[in-house]
């Protein structure tokens, strides 16, 4: 089945020397509203995607697709503060793009072909780009996770260079066997390379699906829980547009080597705008966290 097939959005079948599927597609076709009601919307003909959080409830979508590699983009222009900006409105949202998931699914080779509803296995995965919101004026915090089999605690925490509440920017993950990258408007801030050498699992032989979601986290978001949300100020709205999901055959991208992928993925300049980024902006990275690890840090750090 080609994804072409099924929709009437624009999708481009590419074939190259890998094959590559590229859907720019409508939100109405790619994803699905899950919960919250119509605190979840899509409008403009599925080109624009709304959440909404209030007293009684978040809201959430998922994509109706799964992807096993690729690159995923979004553009989401984050919660802002009251519209007449005053200092002391503020809220506390949590918000989790691109929280991929692991379905258990055996044999898939090309995930277009078939969307399962499996229940979510005991080891799943889960790469996660998630904002903590904060006080108007105040920075967000962007904070990065990865799962494998189940096991997280692989945190990195960002603040961004930008306002992520006044325009849209994009929040893209480069998903491969090789590594996972997470990147905002383009500029890689994380790259957590497949260590299965020195036996860190890597999530590469399930596919994932695209869950995204607006919640109050009061209890713990903003400093530690200090902050709580202020409701007179709901409904809390985010806005996602342009997702494009480009996904790479999990057979070709495997039978590349891996140093080669790498060299290609990231050239000089974008590995100095990673080093800049973790240098001036990143806040917390777990393999710094010597008390939390007493025992030595994971394996995957000390490479
Ligand atoms: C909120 O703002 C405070 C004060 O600037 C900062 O310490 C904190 O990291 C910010 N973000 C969150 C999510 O608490």
């Amino acid at each position: 089945m080609a994804p072409s097939s099924t929709h009437d959005g624009f999708c481009v079948l590419i074939l190259v020397s890998t094959l590559v599927v590229t859907c720019a597609g409508s939100f109405y076709q790619d994803f699905d509203l899950t919960w919250g009601g119509n605190r979840a919307k899509i409008f403009n003909g599925g080109q624009l995607l709304s959440l909404s959080l209030d007293k009684d409830s978040g809201s959430g979508f998922q994509s109706n697709k799964d992807y096993l590699f690729g690159r995923i983009d979004m553009q989401l222009k984050l919660v802002a503060g009251n519209s007449a900006g005053t200092v002391t409105a503020y809220y506390v949202v949590y918000i989790n793009l691109c929280q991929i998931q692991l379905y258990i699914h055996e044999n898939v080779v090309f995930p277009f072909s078939a969307v399962q509803l499996s229940s979510q296995g005991p080891t799943h995965d889960e790469i996660d780009f998630e904002f903590l919101g904060n006080l108007s004026g105040d920075p967000y915090i962007l904070h990065t996770n990865i799962f494998t089999q189940g096991k997280g605690n692989r945190e990195q925490q960002f603040y961004l260079w930008f306002d992520p509440t006044r325009n849209f920017h994009t929040y893209s993950i480069i998903w491969k066997p090789q590594h996972v990258i997470f990147l905002v408007d383009n500029t890689p801030i994380r790259v957590f390379k497949n260590a299965e050498s020195v036996g860190v699992p890597f999530p590469k032989n399930q596919p994932m699906r695209i869950y995204s979601s607006l919640w109050n986290a009061d209890d713990w978001a903003t400093r530690g829980g200090l902050v709580k949300t202020d409701w007179s100020k709901a409904p809390f709205t985010a806005y996602y547009r342009n997702f494009k999901a480009t996904e790479f055959s999990s057979k070709s991208s495997i039978s590349n080597s891996g140093a080669k992928w790498e060299l290609n993925e990231l050239d000089a300049y974008s590995r100095r705008r990673l080093r800049w980024v973790q240098k001036y902006f990143m806040i917390y990275n777990y393999c710094n966290d010597l008390k939390r690890f007493p025992q030595g840090l994971p394996a995957e750090c000390r490479r």
